[in-house]
């Protein structure tokens, strides 16, 4: 009997339909490869089901979701919502209530990618990051006070908790010793100037580090981080840091690998149910263009898969989506491809198949 997987599919607002059809593919691909059955069911949410119906995600809905194996989501985002509204009340929410503490954003130059920076090759450019998911400033701890007046005062805390921290230093540790690359693994912090919360994540960074002889750990400040991700990308493996400076990052590391169009990311609960998504936003003025690339999407899936405890199927589209960048696609940017979004997903597809 081959295993089924019930995936809920979210594909959002602007060129999240797109993509997704895409990924979708892709997936219909390598589980036909590797004798699996995915069952989807797919989900309105998003900017428009918003406007339309002013419900931004109902307990029923949440419910449903509860009951998938795995989330593929498209994108979030929609010009006439005020910004805030859909990221609280949907992409993190369900970060958050499926307590998908890690985020993880494989940073890899494919060949036949142009990356910005001169003279890094593939190899120079192919590391990891762990991003915590639930804690930090995302947690919406603070307030206001007086508001709109000259005596207006902000506050918005930053959260870190021991067990917080410490299940995603132990993710990381795994995910590094199970990588098998450089064995290295980077707390980005900020420990000369966030001297709670950066030392809350630097102790338990080393006492975890005992565990695992054999990984080579090391520090940097996010600061630093920053420029050596321009300078010498070379000399990251894995890095593990909090949710806004992996937030911050990881943009920055999209950027050196390529672009927007082929970073993936996935928001893992190893215990339960994880989601995963192009990074790339909902790209509103390109909607129903068929111009973006679908890539990002398409290892989003991959991802999933891999998650899902298929990494057969992952490879399929990991060798797929390399060829594909290597063989056929002229640009990654929108618009510059050569080929439309869905036939990128042909090509991914005909590959695997
Ligand atoms: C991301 C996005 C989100 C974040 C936004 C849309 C809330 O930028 O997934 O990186 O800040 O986490
Ligand atoms: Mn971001």
């Amino acid at each position: 009997m081959p295993k089924q997987y019930e995936i809920a599919v979210i594909p959002g607002d602007g060129i999240g339909p797109e993509v997704v059809a895409e990924g979708v593919k892709a997936l219909d691909a390598a589980a036909s490869k590797t004798d699996i059955i995915l069952n989807y069911t797919y989900y309105d949410l998003g900017g428009k089901h918003y406007q339309a119906t002013g419900e931004i995600l109902s307990d029923l809905t949440f419910k449903a979701l509860g009951t998938a194996d795995s989330i593929y989501l498209g994108a979030i985002g929609h010009p006439d919502v005020k910004p805030g509204i859909l990221e609280k009340g949907l992409l993190l929410k369900l970060r958050f209530d499926f307590d998908q503490y890690i985020n993880l954003r494989p940073v890899k130059l494919y060949e036949g990618v142009e990356t910005p920076i001169k003279g890094k090759r593939p190899e120079d450019i192919d590391f990891v990051v762990v991003r915590e998911n639930t804690e930090g400033l995302y947690t919406g701890a603070g307030g206001c006070l007086k508001r709109g007046t000259p005596d207006e005062v902000a506050i918005q805390e930053s959260i870190n908790t021991r067990k917080g921290v410490e299940r995603c230093v132990r993710y990381a540790f795994e995910y590094c010793r199970k990588r098998n690359k450089g064995k290295k693994l980077t707390l980005c912090g900020k420990t000369n100037v966030l001297t709670y919360a950066f030392d809350l994540w630097e102790r338990t960074f080393y006492e975890v580090a005992k565990e695992y002889p054999d990984i080579q750990v090391d520090y940097a400040h996010v600061d630093a981080i920053c420029m050596w991700m321009v300078k010498n990308p070379e000399w990251f493996d894995v890095i593990v840091t909090d949710n806004m400076f992996g937030d911050i990052i990881t943009d920055l590391a999209a950027m050196i690998q390529g672009g927007m169009g082929i970073a993936a990311g996935g928001n893992i609960n190893p215990e339960g149910i994880s989601m995963f998504e192009p990074i790339g936003g909902s790209a509103p003025k390109y909607t129903g263009k068929q111009i973006i690339n679908p890539i990002a999407a398409i290892s989003a899936a991959g991802l999933l898969l891999e998650t899902l405890g298929e990494p057969e199927g992952a490879l399929h589209i990991e060798k797929a989506v390399e060829k594909v960048l290597k063989n056929d696609l002229k640009d990654i940017a929108a618009g510059k491809m050569g080929y439309s979004t869905k036939e990128v997903g042909d090509l991914v597809a005909n590959y695997i198949n």
